[in-house]
């Protein structure tokens, strides 16, 4: 049995009080390994990420709502070191844990507990978790779990394979970006489609080695004309990814897309970086609920999806990591986020590249 841990009797987080405000640092005191509930596990975290979604969750008052008063997290994705286990979920194997292991997972919950934080308690069987690969540094692994979650819900609406034979054929828009180059390499190596990728031309490269076979780059080619022109013949695009929002699509999304393929959004109509997208936004989009009826009636489908919190899903990741291998791509590690002297300005940077919807693959924050 390894040796009690010392751990410290509070811990530092990086919290907002009401929406918008700038953030703060908080200490509150560590749950010590033995009040854990029984499938709780404590987590000293060593990286996390930064996804749009904790931008756009900072700046609304929902969170509000649900948690009340008190000082809300910010980060979902988290990798750390195991250093306390409820009863239930402790030992080896399957589903069980043990002090020591590094793991790699997702925090996202309504309740406002964030991952820019020392120390994380999750919960087996709600909280995605699972052991972090050697292969992978802390901060590669914090940069997977909410994007690829994410791609896996997306591709879920990717028709059966043709009767013929041929490739079924994705679309990704927003190819470059953190959930972007997950669709590609989803739809590439688990699927074995063909994928265009919509991006930049400073991205095409990226792009095509994330597995994109063909290339459109929005700021200097007409995608419509080219979607259209480049369908082979009595042939249409079986899914549309959509990690952009905006609707320039539904001019021709029935040409573009066979009556049982889909088009699939992670946003919405919505194109905004800073305003909460997803499936919330049907209960103000009449449109987004016509299209969606629409498509199920008639097709192509259309929806507005949520990522899946799932565990089986990251162990998916980690099998095509053993199999054929995944790309991790971190653009910035960003240092100082619970440091008294440099989080102001490690929350600017970090919020910036979400505001500014540039980046390619993944920002990290380091918090060893
Ligand atoms: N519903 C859900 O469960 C869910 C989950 C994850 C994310 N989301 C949402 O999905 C969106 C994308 O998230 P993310 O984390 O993937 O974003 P991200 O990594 O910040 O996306 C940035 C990338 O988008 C590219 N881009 C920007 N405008 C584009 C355009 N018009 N066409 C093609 N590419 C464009 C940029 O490339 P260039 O620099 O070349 O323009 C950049 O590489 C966000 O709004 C986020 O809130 C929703």
């Amino acid at each position: 049995m390894p040796a009690p841990l010392s751990l410290p009797p509070s811990f530092k987080s990086l919290t907002y009080t009401s929406p918008s405000t700038p953030p703060h640092l908080t200490h509150a005191p560590l749950p010590s390994p033995s009040s854990l509930g029984p499938k709780d596990i404590l987590v000293k975290i060593h990286a996390a990420a930064i996804n749009p979604v904790d931008i756009q969750l900072w700046g609304n008052a929902m969170i509000g709502w649900v948690a009340g008063k008190k000082e809300k997290g910010i980060g979902r994705d988290y990798s750390g070191i195991v250093v306390g286990v409820g009863d239930e979920v402790r030992g080896e194997g399957e589903g069980r844990w043990e002090v020591g292991e590094e793991v790699w997972g997702l925090v996202m919950r309504p309740t406002g507990e964030g991952t820019f934080s020392q120390y994380v308690k999750v919960t087996v069987g709600i909280d995605p978790i699972a052991r972090k690969p050697k292969s992978w540094t802390f901060e590669e692994a914090a940069a997977v779990p909410l994007v690829a979650l994410t791609a896996f819900t997306c591709l879920d609406w990717l028709p059966a394979a043709n009767s013929d034979g041929g490739q079924r054929r994705v679309i990704v828009a927003g190819a470059s970006g953190g959930t972007g180059i997950w669709c590609v390499q989803l739809a590439k190596k688990l699927y074995n489609c063909h994928v265009t990728g919509i991006c930049s031309a400073k991205n095409a490269d990226f792009v095509r080695n994330m597995g994109a076979d063909e290339i459109i780059d929005y700021t200097s080619q007409d995608i419509q004309s080219t979607l259209l022109s480049s369908l082979p013949e009595h042939r249409k695009y079986d899914l549309y990814i959509d990690c952009v929002g905006g609707t320039s699509v539904f001019n021709y999304w029935t040409s573009l897309l066979h009556r049982k393929g889909a088009y699939v959004t992670i946003v919405g109509d919505k194109t905004s970086r800073t305003v909460l997208g997803g499936p919330i936004t049907y209960l103000t989009s009449m449109s987004q609920i016509l299209r969606f009826v629409k498509g199920w009636v008639f097709g192509p489908r259309y929806a507005n999806v949520e990522l899946y919190t799932k565990t089986e899903l990251l162990e998916k990741v980690l099998k095509l990591e053993e199999t054929v291998g995944v790309k991790i791509v971190v653009q910035d590690i960003v240092k100082g986020i619970l440091d008294e002297d440099e989080y102001e300005a490690a929350w600017e940077k970090i919020k910036g590249y979400m505001e500014g919807g540039r980046v390619r693959g993944k920002i990290v924050v380091a918090l060893e």
